[in-house]
């Protein structure tokens, strides 16, 4: 591996080049705004050289939330014309321009793991953290739930957006009346590695449906045709549940309904286990047809806390012959497509994630992806994502995230999970 110490550099120098002082931008010109849980992960890489940077982002994050608790999946704090969605198309109703759904809850677990950088300024900045981030868990218990799992409104939602996880629920969607758009994505980065038109039209119909009903969770549940039960929100929050309550007994606070909570999303994720597939599976709500789909997000069972002794052989199954960490769809897939945004490549926060929940279930393999994480980054750059076969860099470059995991996990430098 290339010097560890140019590496930490590069990654620091990463994030502060997309540093807007308050808060991190993914990269320039393809994302130019704070996302969700791109800006939670972001923290965490600060976190190993600015603990107060740290917290700075993830109280930025926050000061988009709703009245209903809800915390937009992006917060467009400047006007940028290069981005397309913008806050003109959202119409978000929080105290900043947004959009108007949310995004995976990472934050408590990465608030956590701020925390136990410095616990002393921790406990200084948790307490008002903390209320928020129990609003947000509330919000997502009271509007995404079915059967005790995670729902979805909008690909954007899971963060996965062109899954196949989403093709059933897509297919009930005609978006003959969106109107005409330009992508701006398309402009930044080869479209071979983007969504395709068929996706996007239908990412846009959904907006425009939300926006029309003013984002009014109950109305938009009435009627809807896109609803998908999918296991990177549950077992996120799940996991995020787990933490809050760990970070709510540091206050002293009364956790017992977030215990319960933690209950119903496990009786939820067990939902999700598609018997025929022998995997955690995304199933559409609205007709109970699964997604046949082995993706990364399958892999978070570990860090959500569950056991999942029959998962390990599947784990084992889909990475026989890669070396650069985990598909986020398994390569022998029909749709598998390796530079296709979420349709093939690897993630390196999926990984750390994964890896996070194999090093707590003491499964050997997450000291394997760790290494081949910090391989893939440090042969191939601070991509957006990559490859799975070769490892080709793909997506945005000098990308936050990446640099984030990297300084907070993959480094050999880093301080292990
Ligand atoms: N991932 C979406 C995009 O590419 C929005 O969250 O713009």
């Amino acid at each position: 591996m290339k010097n560890v110490e140019i590496l930490d550099q590069r990654a620091r120098d990463i994030l502060h080049l997309n540093d807007k002082g308050t808060y991190t931008i993914p990269t320039e010109g393809l994302y130019p705004y704070q996302w969700n849980w791109d800006s939670a992960f972001a923290a965490v890489g600060f976190a190993q050289f600015d603990v107060n940077r740290a917290w700075v982002e993830l109280e930025t994050l926050f000061s988009g939330q709703w009245d209903n608790g809800m915390v937009p999946h992006i917060l467009f704090h400047r006007a940028d014309p290069g981005y397309f969605p913008g806050p003109d198309v959202w119409a978000g109703t929080g105290p900043i321009p947004s959009s108007g759904i949310s995004q995976p809850p990472v934050a408590a677990t990465m608030a956590r793991m701020v925390f136990d950088c410095d616990p002393v300024l921790g406990k200084q900045r948790l307490a008002p953290l903390f209320d928020k981030m129990l609003v947000w868990h509330r919000w997502f218990m009271q509007w995404r739930l079915d059967q005790g799992a995670v729902c979805i409104s909008h690909p954007w939602e899971a963060g996965r957006d062109n899954a196949p996880d989403w093709d059933v629920a897509m297919a009930n969607i005609d978006p003959g009346d969106v109107g005409e758009y330009t992508r701006r994505d398309t402009s930044h980065v080869d479209s071979s590695m983007r969504p395709k038109k068929y996706d996007y039209d239908r990412y846009i119909w959904l907006v425009q449906r939300g926006r029309r009903l003013d984002w009014d969770e109950e109305a938009m549940l009435a009627d809807t045709p896109f609803r998908v039960a999918d296991p990177t929100m549950t077992f996120i929050l799940l996991r995020a549940q787990r933490d809050l309550v760990a970070l709510g007994k540091i206050l002293g606070r009364d956790v017992s309904e977030i215990e319960a909570d933690i209950e119903k999303l496990q009786a939820g994720a067990e939902t999700l286990w598609n018997n025929k597939l022998g995997c955690y599976d995304s199933r559409d709500v609205n007709s109970g047809q699964w997604a046949n789909s082995i993706s990364n997000a399958s892999f978070l069972c570990w860090y959500a806390g569950l056991a999942a002794e029959d998962m390990k052989s599947v784990y084992a199954d889909v990475m026989k012959d890669l070396r650069y960490g985990v598909p986020s769809l398994d390569t022998r897939h029909e749709q598998f497509d390796g530079m296709r945004y979420w349709r093939g490549p690897v993630w390196g926060i999926m990984n750390m994630m994964i890896a996070m929940g194999m090093s707590e279930m003491n499964m050997p393999e997450a000291q394997a992806l760790r290494e081949t994480t910090a391989a893939l980054i440090a042969e191939h750059g601070f991509a957006e994502y990559f490859d799975p076969r070769d490892g080709s860099p793909a997506g945005g470059k000098s990308f936050t995230w990446t640099a984030a995991i990297w300084l907070g996990w993959a480094s050999p430098s880093a301080r292990t999970l």
